[in-house]
């Protein structure tokens, strides 16, 4: 009965007598749910706890849609939440709240399931995860020796913390100005090329600030890092020091790994009497939007693409620089920009008479490159031969029939995440056109 109303309104009521084929396209009060605001990851602070965290899942403009909330569908301890059994879960709507989040409890792959009448999808999972930054335990550090125009590192010894902090150094009780022959690596290592000045050095470390903002980041500061002062060898490192020693572990990308979306950081320094830096890109130029840190020893990449992989190199100039030849100053870098998989095509609603053939294409980017599956009201499709063939990214129905109608997803994944796509499939029964 709901498809012969179906027709009735319809606006090709006359081309379906025609060609027999179309139908018409789906009215406002026809629709199967879709996502259209995803669950976005949320952090919960160890050591300053929210009264509640919130995850958001929309699905659009459809009739009666009725939403559920999974902890870890894809594995098999999924939960399905229920604030019958657990009083801290509010759903409002498509809205998930939980109230006193517990960092041993709550932590995990959060997915919606929103379904009406038409069909079911499910969200993209997103991640709670505990962000904490614990005390340094470093009461008793050795002092450590430097020696006169030499070259060395000292090391924060960051504490355990998730997610990525910033660092801030201290001599004899403030900020450590910029400077040539010092650099400060987001490894946790300060850097002197060309060591000049004892001092009482201190580690600040910050936990990042998330993008929601509306909480303080918390700092933890070593203990005093004594670094002494001998002339011993002084000669010999002043001669040395016109040949630039790259430490083995820069450069190198931060935030690791290096996801698209972000802000990423390229780190280069060269011990020794460095004066200068510069970096070039394979052998295309610089993408326009980058920009310079710290002496050129940064190169920044805002908003990283797919695009900007490649090869980076930097070259250290120094006026006393024995190179070419002898020594290289120049070292590089391969960068490969990682990302969820994200969809270049989707998939459309498709409308067909029974019998019909149907062919859908989904397309995704991401690094790795990702993986496909096809679902079906939740439920992944199996290939049967001679009638539902799946290759990759390309699903084919050779004769639709009435059952294969509903709702159907393509998911891409790789290693950082998965997400979907999804169209109805109406399969209209030829008896009602004749
Ligand atoms: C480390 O250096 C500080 C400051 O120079 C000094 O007071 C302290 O005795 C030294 N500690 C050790 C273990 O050598
Ligand atoms: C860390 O040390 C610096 C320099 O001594 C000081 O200015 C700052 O207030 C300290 N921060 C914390 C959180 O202790
Ligand atoms: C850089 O890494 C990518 C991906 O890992 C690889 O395909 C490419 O050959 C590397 N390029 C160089 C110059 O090493």
């Amino acid at each position: 009965m709901m498809v012969l109303v179906y027709f009735l309104i319809g606006t090709c009521f006359i081309t379906l007598h025609v060609d027999g084929a179309a139908v018409p396209d789906k009215t406002d009060d026809d629709t199967a749910p879709r996502i259209t605001k995803q669950p976005e990851y949320v952090l919960i602070y160890r050591d300053s706890l929210a009264t509640s965290i919130d995850l958001e899942c929309e699905a659009g403009n459809v009739p009666n849609p009725h939403y559920q909330w999974y902890k870890n569908y894809d594995t098999k301890f999924r939960i399905h939440l229920d604030p019958g059994t657990d009083r801290r879960y509010t759903f409002t709507k498509g809205r998930l709240t939980i109230r006193n989040p517990d960092v041993n409890v709550d932590p995990g792959d959060y997915r919606c399931v929103a379904s009406n009448q038409y069909g079911s999808v499910i969200s993209d999972p997103a991640k709670v995860e505990v962000a904490f930054l614990n005390k340094f335990d470093d009461r008793f550090r050795e002092n450590v020796t430097g020696h006169l125009f030499g070259r060395f590192s000292i090391d924060c010894r960051v504490p355990l913390h998730y997610p990525d902090v910033e660092y801030t150094w201290y001599k004899d009780d403030l900020p450590l100005q910029d400077h040539i022959d010092v650099f400060p690596s987001q490894n946790g290592r300060l850097y002197f090329s060309y060591f000049m000045a004892s001092g009482k050095f201190v580690c600040s470390v910050t936990m990042k600030k998330p993008k929601g903002g509306g909480f303080v980041p918390q700092t933890e500061n070593s203990s005093d890092i004594n670094v002494l002062f001998t002339r011993q060898g002084a000669h010999a490192n002043h001669a040395t020091s016109v040949i630039p020693i790259f430490p083995e572990e820069l450069p190198a990308v931060f935030p690791y790994p290096p996801m698209k979306g972000e802000e990423l950081k390229l780190e280069c320094v060269a011990l020794g009497r460095a004066k200068s830096y510069s970096w070039t890109k394979g052998d295309g130029g610089l993408p326009a939007k980058v920009r310079f840190e710290q002496y050129n020893r940064v190169l920044v990449i805002p908003d990283a693409k797919l695009e900007d992989s490649g090869l980076y190199t930097c070259t250290a100039h120094g006026p006393y620089f024995v190179t070419p030849g002898e020594y290289d100053n120049k070292k590089s870098f391969n960068l490969t920009v990682q990302a969820k998989p994200y969809f270049t095509q989707i998939l459309k609603d498709e409308g067909v008479t029974e019998g019909s053939k149907v062919s859908w294409r989904c397309e995704a980017k991401g690094e790795p490159a990702p993986s496909y599956t096809w679902i079906k009201n939740e439920q992944i499709i199996r290939p049967i031969p001679g009638d539902i063939e799946i290759k990759d990214n390309v699903l084919t129905i050779h004769a639709a029939y009435k059952r294969r109608g509903g709702l159907y997803q393509c998911q891409a994944k790789n290693i950082h995440g998965s997400t979907y796509t999804s169209a109805q499939l109406r399969v209209s029964d030829t008896k009602v056109i004749g």
